[in-house]
């Protein structure tokens, strides 16, 4: 099933010059949600995945989805401020200043096998970031993996170069 086709273009939003690419639309389809969640659970199912971990906002949606059915528990990376406990945060890069993510301290046990999730990578600092995270927490990152990559934004090839794996279930130019 294509889920490329069930994937929205907005242009020029948030601003000028970009095409958003909106999940809503794919998400809102019962069989291509199915098939979203389905794939990455065939993908990971005998990668001995202890927790899956997802990104603010977009990735919660997914990841919580392939954790239940994994069977494995889930564990949000969100925005500054947002997380009520002890948490260890990263700031990253972007065009104009930096942003941080964090992590709840007690949320990976170290050596805990953790599948990373959100539904986009672009230049892949958020990403990067979570991924910092877990591995400060002693968690061995089994992969990255988000519905859409955007190569022409080098994300992907930004984290391999890092060392981390990445996997993208289609990709937009
Ligand atoms: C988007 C997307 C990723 C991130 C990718 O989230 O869902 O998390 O940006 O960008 P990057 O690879 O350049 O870091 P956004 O910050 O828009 O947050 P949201 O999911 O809460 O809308
Ligand atoms: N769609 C959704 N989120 C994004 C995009 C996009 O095209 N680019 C950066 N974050």
């Amino acid at each position: 099933m294509p889920i490329k086709s069930l994937i929205r273009t907005i242009p020029d939003y948030p601003k000028p010059g970009v095409q958003f690419r909106d999940i809503t639309t794919l998400l809102k389809d019962a069989t291509g949600l199915r098939h979203v969640v389905d794939a990455l659970v065939a993908r990971y199912s005998d990668a001995a995945v202890d927790k899956v971990v997802g990104i603010e906002s977009r990735g919660f949606i997914v990841g919580a989805a392939v954790a239940y059915e994994l069977g494995v528990g889930f564990v949000p990376v969100r925005k500054k401020g947002k997380l009520p406990g002890e948490v260890l945060g990263h700031d990253y890069a972007l065009e104009y200043g930096t942003d941080r993510v964090e992590i709840h301290s007690d949320a990976i046990s170290p050596n805990e096998n953790i599948l990373l999730l959100d539904d986009l990578i672009a230049t892949g600092g958020t990403a990067e970031a979570a991924a910092v995270l877990i591995e400060k927490l002693g968690g061995n990152l089994i992969e990255c993996a988000f519905i859409i990559g955007l190569p022409d934004l080098g994300g992907e090839q930004k984290l391999r170069t890092l060392g981390y794996k990445t996997f993208s279930l289609c990709e937009f130019e």
